[in-house]
């Protein structure tokens, strides 16, 4: 965040057309910065530029593709030329699919792959070639509470957010490797309202929903804004998040099971699969929803984020108390035992 020259600074968010990436854009338009916009649909596109206009930003748009490098590379350079570098960039766009595993073909693992994962993939080493001049700028990742833990009828998409993962983990150990001044962050989010569900490839008998408890777009904007602003190394936002991540790492063979039981219908309304509806899987579903789904009824506008560096602190606090105590007690009982003996030998010899 240190460039002087032009004032205003700059942002790229890919899927910016509609969702948390439109809320994402109007966020930093408040504050005042450039925003570039990439994702595929001209009109979601063109509303996104009025809203980010609207909101007191400088807006650009790029009709392209994220599975495909040259695109992501050819927008980041148009960026940098028009306002002189890139401060943010926030990979957002995915696709999913909602099937279980051996409903799933080959052709969507792929498609989803290429978007959800290889995207940010693409998108970071287009921000990377800008960054690295200068030696400063945030990535921002938007990872999932789905990240850490799968669910079942999303294999494609789940397994593609912990790539992202793993991928910024290596990339992390790269920059601080090389001294480099660029952050990283990775906000793993909640259930969200946004329009997803509306236009996901589905072959479930009824239409998906976000597992609640569900959070409007905006929220969770601010969230990502702060988190471009503070790079800390993850982010995690919302209880419903910590609780699957935390969950999933103390016992995950009960949670498989819990999901199993619960999950089905936590991903389905009850409405009936409309099996004529269009799907943005290979090509958008070009029209302007704006950030919010058809959930607002059910959508809370408050959340709470958190860096987990602090529950790991926490954790290790106590797991030093506790074997600090056994340690303590173990050294007691040793010492009382040698002077008992000692009691004993004693008796003994008199
Ligand atoms: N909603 C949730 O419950 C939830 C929960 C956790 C995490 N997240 C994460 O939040 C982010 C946004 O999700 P969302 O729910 O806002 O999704 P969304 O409503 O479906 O919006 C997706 C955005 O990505 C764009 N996009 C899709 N495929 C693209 C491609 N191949 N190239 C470029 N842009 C593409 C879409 O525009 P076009 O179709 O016009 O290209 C749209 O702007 C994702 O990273 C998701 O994993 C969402």
């Amino acid at each position: 965040m240190t460039r002087t020259s032009p004032s205003r600074q700059t942002v790229v968010i890919t899927g910016a057309s509609a969702g948390i990436g439109r809320a994402i854009a109007v966020e930093f338009a408040r504050a005042g910065w450039n925003v570039a916009a990439i994702a595929r649909g001209e009109a979601g596109l063109a509303g996104t530029i009025r809203a980010i206009e609207g909101a007191g930003g400088r807006a650009m748009a790029f009709a392209a593709d994220v599975a495909d490098p040259d695109a992501m590379v050819e927008a980041a350079d148009a960026v940098a030329a028009e306002w002189g570098g890139i401060d943010v960039w926030v990979n957002n766009a995915m696709v999913t699919v909602y099937a279980p595993v051996q409903e799933t073909t080959p052709d969507e693992f792929a498609r989803v792959t290429a978007v959800t994962y290889l995207g940010q993939v693409h998108g970071t080493l287009a921000a990377l070639k800008h960054m690295r001049r200068r030696d400063a700028g945030t990535i921002v990742q938007i990872g999932s509470a789905l990240t850490y833990r799968s669910i079942p009828l999303q294999a494609p998409y789940c397994a593609a957010k912990a790539a992202v993962r793993g991928f910024t983990d290596s990339l992390r150990s790269e920059l601080l490797h090389d001294r480099s001044r660029i952050r990283l962050t990775m906000v793993q989010l909640p259930a969200v309202n946004t329009p997803q569900f509306g236009w996901a490839r589905s072959v479930l008998p009824r239409e998906p929903e976000p597992v609640p408890p569900i959070y409007q777009p905006e929220t969770i904007a601010r969230h990502v804004f702060h988190a471009a602003m503070t790079a800390p190394r993850e982010m995690w936002v919302g209880a419903s998040a910590w609780k699957a991540i935390v969950g999933n790492m103390l016992v995950p063979g009960w949670i498989d099971g819990f999901l199993a039981r619960n999950d089905y219908q936590g991903e389905m309304t009850s409405r009936a699969a409309n099996r004529q509806r269009a799907d943005n899987l290979h090509e958008p579903v070009d029209t302007d929803p704006g950030s919010r789904g058809r959930f607002d009824d059910r959508a809370s506008g408050g959340v709470m984020a958190a860096d987990p560096r602090w529950l790991k602190l926490g954790l290790a606090a106590i797991l030093g108390t506790v074997a600090g105590t056994m340690l303590f007690a173990t050294r007691a009982e040793g010492k009382a035992e040698g002077k008992a003996a000692e009691r004993r030998r004693l008796r003994h010899r008199l």
